[in-house]
């Protein structure tokens, strides 16, 4: 990402008014920012590259302070646009939705025409919706479930991101265990 490209301040304000009008869908941002982060991480990309991820899921649901229906990951990459923001960062939001098999919107694009950050994005979003706060690592737990959809799914989401995610989340487990072990014996 080229830093001069952006304009931080709109982009800042930007988050602020998401934060102020639309509460649950910054708490949702930031949350599949953290897990973009953590994917990222685990696949081992480049400090840039998971910039530029990390960016690109704060501000995937940016549309919705437009319109919260399938069109807004096309408002959120206009929004961007006029903030001047990478056209890596605007294709990743506006690809957000879009599944490998083309069964996800806007355009229903399919495979690797889906920018790999839209699709650490989708797997971050199904997993983010699943409670992850609770962070419930029983079997069953909304975490695990998510888990399982994503690895039952091969065709609409990307085995490598998800085996990814579910890196984190075992790693994340063990230590809950551990912690668990030694503060509550
Ligand atoms: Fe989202
Ligand atoms: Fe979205």
């Amino acid at each position: 990402m080229h830093k001069e490209h952006i304009n931080n301040k709109r982009l800042n304000e930007l988050l602020d008014e998401l934060k102020i009008k639309k509460p649950e869908i910054y708490e949702h941002s930031l949350k599949v920012a953290e897990l973009c982060n953590q994917i990222g991480n685990q696949l081992e990309l480049k400090p840039v590259d998971l910039r530029e991820l990390t960016i690109s899921g704060f501000f995937h649901d940016i549309g919705k302070l437009v319109i919260e229906d399938e069109f807004h990951p096309i408002y959120g990459g206009k929004i961007l646009e006029v903030c001047g923001v990478s056209g890596t960062i605007r294709k990743a939001v506006y690809q957000h939705h879009e599944l490998l098999d083309g069964t996800g919107y806007p355009e229903g694009i399919s495979g690797e025409d889906i920018v790999k950050n839209s699709r650490i994005i989708n797997v971050a979003e199904i997993f983010a919706n699943a409670n992850y706060e609770i962070f419930n690592f029983r079997e069953n737990s909304p975490s695990a479930k998510a888990i399982e959809l994503l690895k039952n799914n091969p065709e609409r989401f990307d085995s490598t991101i998800v085996e990814a995610l579910e890196d984190v989340y075992n790693y994340k487990k063990e230590s809950d265990n551990f912690i668990n072990t030694y503060l509550f014996f």
